[in-house]
């Protein structure tokens, strides 16, 4: 993959430090990269999400160089759904990141920011006739997930003279996690149980077919497996396991079809510790989660182990981490607004909520936070970080914090993944604006969403509108 413009990076010299680019600088505040947080959140207002973009390249390259020391044939696909930002897509394609598209949006974007198709792949279990066109017109890798599909892309393929890029989602069996346990993102159950149980995939049946019947047709042009294990566990031995059964299905495969798949994608769900915790609550990846060198030796070997026993070539490999790279580069402000006292409570309104940090809600996920101002400052007393919203809006529960007051800052750290991407509008509520910063420069990245974007979207029908107003 070429490497365009690039540059090289200096970790920013923090007293404390919340990532290479992240930390308190030198008047206690709260720094992303060269920037205090103090000033962008009074300049550009809250809630507001601010990107480093230096901490985004520094993670990609942590995950590609860990895994390319193992196998330079490696190539990583920006999960672009953890942050669809145009800037963001704009840093991985400078990078030479490739990326994993969901849906027609997603694709649009990629290719609206210059992202080079042949280092795209469209995933998704329900493609609709325009997504697939989109894909087939400008050439990305198009991962099968139903049985239909490929003639559906054949019909589409035939009417724009086109060839197509084609991978295979598996349905792994994945018998080694059947008495692992891990995060329950995907329901209660064993990672085998949570795996088997997603929508996700083509069994072994299912696959030999697809390939049997893209092999009859000239324009298909087969070239790769792609499975995604997701975040049920941090455990680079689970993701070993995942990677080693891909090369017995590429045996399985070869077997009964005479193709032997040239490259395996393994999906995303790579995480990342920070010595104060971050993730899913019960199971804080903190300083002794794995790092990108502990995945890629683990997978790696596995894969190298499993070709040799089954004759295989080394296949190319992809992988699609997502929160791993956006998640630590981003920081998301709130402001605290009244502040509470109950019996054997505190509460303390910020104007964030779980519409912008909604893993917080659904997941549980912790998200360390910090005040802007005195970052450093000694915590006095536990508090509940709440928001806006009509439910409970924990955004940060049971949380030891300095003494805050009406209109300090608060930081949520490791906020650049899956929150701008899957921000909601519950209550009425505007989508927040980001900030992108790089050295001591900050760009406005999305703007922030004003009223008539929430309100112009609502239609009246007339013959409402006519009995509304209908004179008595
Ligand atoms: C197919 C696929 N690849 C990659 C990812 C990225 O996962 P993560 O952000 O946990 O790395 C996802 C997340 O849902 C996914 O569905």
């Amino acid at each position: 993959m070429s490497k365009t413009n690039a540059p090289e990076l200096k970790p920013g010299n923090y007293s404390t430090t919340f990532g290479e680019f992240i930390g308190i600088g030198p008047n206690g505040n709260l720094f992303v990269d060269g920037c205090d947080v103090q000033e962008l959140a009074e300049k550009y207002g809250t809630p507001l999400y601010i990107m480093s973009e230096n901490q985004l390249r520094h993670n990609y390259r942590a995950f590609r160089d860990a895994f390319q020391k193992y196998h330079p044939e490696t190539e990583i696909l920006f999960a672009n759904k953890s942050n669809n930002g145009l800037a963001i897509r704009h840093i991985m394609n400078q990078e030479g990141a490739g990326g994993d598209c969901f849906g027609a949006q997603e694709m649009y974007m990629a290719l609206l920011a210059g992202t080079n198709p042949k280092t795209l792949v469209l995933n998704g279990s329900n493609k609709q006739d325009d997504e697939l066109e989109m894909a087939i017109a400008n050439g990305l890798c198009i991962n099968i997930d139903a049985m239909d599909e490929l003639d559906r892309i054949a019909a589409i393929a035939e009417r724009l003279d086109c060839d197509v890029d084609l991978g295979i989602r598996l349905k792994l069996d994945l018998d080694p996690l059947r008495d692992r346990s891990g995060v329950s993102m995907h329901g209660p159950g064993t990672l085998k149980q949570q795996s088997d149980s997603t929508k996700w995939g083509m069994n072994r049946e299912q696959t030999v077919e697809i390939v049997k019947r893209a092999q009859s047709m000239p324009c298909m042009h087969l070239k790769e497996t792609h499975f995604h294990l997701s975040r049920m566990s941090n455990v680079p031995a689970d993701f070993a396991v995942m990677a080693r059964e891909m090369i017995t299905w590429s045996a399985f495969i070869r077997d009964n079809t005479g193709w032997t798949p040239p490259c395996i994608d393994i999906g995303g769900g790579w995480t990342f510790g920070k010595w104060y915790g971050t993730g899913p609550n019960s199971q804080l990846d903190d300083a002794s989660a794995p790092t990108p060198e502990d995945y890629a030796k683990a997978c790696i070997t596995a894969i190298r182990e499993e070709t040799e026993k089954h004759g295989l070539p080394m296949p190319k490999l992809r992988l699609e981490p997502g929160r791993a790279l956006s998640g630590p580069a981003g920081v998301a402000v709130g402001r605290v607004g009244a502040i509470k006292e109950g019996s054997s409570k505190k509460w303390v309104n910020l104007d964030l909520s779980t519409n912008h940090l909604s893993w917080a809600a659904v997941l549980d996920w912790y998200y360390h936070a910090v005040p802007v101002k005195d970052a450093g400052a000694e915590p006095v007393e536990t508090v509940d970080l709440v928001g806006p919203l009509c439910n409970s809006d924990e955004v940060g529960p049971h949380r030891k914090m300095p003494a805050l007051k009406r209109g300090d800052y608060v930081a949520f750290l490791d906020a650049g993944g899956y929150t701008e991407s899957s921000a909601a509008r519950y209550n009425a509520q505007l989508l927040p604006a980001t900030v992108l910063v790089a050295g001591d420069a900050a760009d406005l990245t999305t703007e922030r969403e004003q009223l008539r974007d929430v309100a112009g979207r609502f239609r009246v029908p007339p013959r409402l509108l006519a009995a509304s107003f209908k004179p008595e």
